[in-house]
């Protein structure tokens, strides 16, 4: 289970898909994640903010992912983006929240 809070709060849960990138699941919940490039790390409109305890247990941004969080309004240590999360077990239990919008 993915837990997901929106910006107003209020907290989601997602049953995920295994090995399926976490924008195309959390998209259409309608939680604020938009996703305006599908996915290619290029808009910053599917931001999160991954809870401290999980970040280590995803793995590195890569190049791509990395300059895109250097242009995204209110980035934190913890920003990620959904599109570069692929799902797996090993993720059950992870909690994120909406950024603000950009
Ligand atoms: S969907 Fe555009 S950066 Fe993630």
């Amino acid at each position: 289970m993915i837990i997901i809070h929106d910006r107003d709060d209020v907290r989601h849960e997602l049953e995920p898909h295994d090995k399926k990138a976490l924008l195309l699941q959390l998209r259409p919940m309608k939680v604020g994640i938009i996703g305006l490039c599908n996915g290619n790390a290029a808009c910053g409109t599917c931001h999160v903010y991954v809870e401290k305890e999980w970040l280590d247990r995803l793995p590195e941004p890569d190049e791509y992912e990395a300059e895109m969080l250097e242009e995204v309004a209110g980035r934190r240590e913890n920003s990620r983006l959904s599109c570069q999360i692929e799902y797996g077990p090993e993720l059950d239990g992870l909690e994120m929240t909406v950024a603000p919008r950009s």
